[in-house]
């Protein structure tokens, strides 16, 4: 049976693929691999959250929710240098290409399995896939960790229940704005 990505410890060999990726004009090369998720190309979700989210702020803590391969950790790295950038992710083979991937391109991002914030401000292409219950209990662990006046910004395809996650995070006191809808995607800021 196929891995899931957010498995701990993917068993599946881990050979590497480029990904094309584009930030501001600038053509970059990160490295994916099998047993992570969209380990060949930019998952289409992400680049709309990477194109139609707000700026990062220059400074801060700022959290990668998911990280992957690393494409928004490295996003916000190379937007906002000043940053502190943290990238989690509960899969090792994501957290080490993440890892890898900020250290070619010259990025102090942090990799790890876990902090306790708190953050200014999450970006996340969350994974819907592990199941509603999963996916609330990890959206309310991290939402917890923002600061008072942090935001965090979400990309949910409409298909995958954008809507009514909208509708479930307002209802557990995380008002939460649709700020955008593009190629099927919401972009949800969630405070
Ligand atoms: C939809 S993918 C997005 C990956 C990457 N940010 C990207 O845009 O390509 C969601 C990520 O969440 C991770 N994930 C799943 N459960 C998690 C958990 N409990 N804690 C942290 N990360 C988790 C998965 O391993 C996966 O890498």
């Amino acid at each position: 049976m196929a891995e899931h990505y957010f498995t701990a410890a993917p068993s599946s060999p881990a050979a590497t693929h480029d990904v094309p990726f584009r930030v501001d004009g600038r053509d970059l090369v990160l490295q994916a691999a099998a047993g992570v998720f969209s380990g060949t190309r930019l998952d289409p979700g992400t680049a709309v959250l990477l194109e139609h989210a707000p700026r990062p702020p220059a400074t801060g803590r700022l959290l990668d929710l998911g990280c992957g391969y690393g494409p928004i950790a490295c996003a916000l790295s190379l937007r906002s240098p000043a940053a502190d950038v943290v990238a989690v992710d509960v899969n090792e083979r994501a957290r080490e290409l993440t890892a890898a991937n900020a250290a070619t391109l010259g990025l102090a991002v942090t990799v790890t399995a876990d902090d306790d914030g708190p953050f200014d401000a999450i970006w996340s292409n969350p994974p819907i896939r592990i199941g509603k219950a999963a996916l609330h209990a990890l959206l309310l662990r991290w939402l917890g960790r923002l600061a008072p006046e942090g935001v965090a910004y979400l990309v949910v395809q409409r298909n995958l229940g954008s809507d009514s996650l909208q509708r479930w995070l307002d209802s557990v006191g995380h008002p939460t704005e649709r700020l955008t809808s593009v190629r099927g995607y919401r972009v949800l800021a969630t405070r």
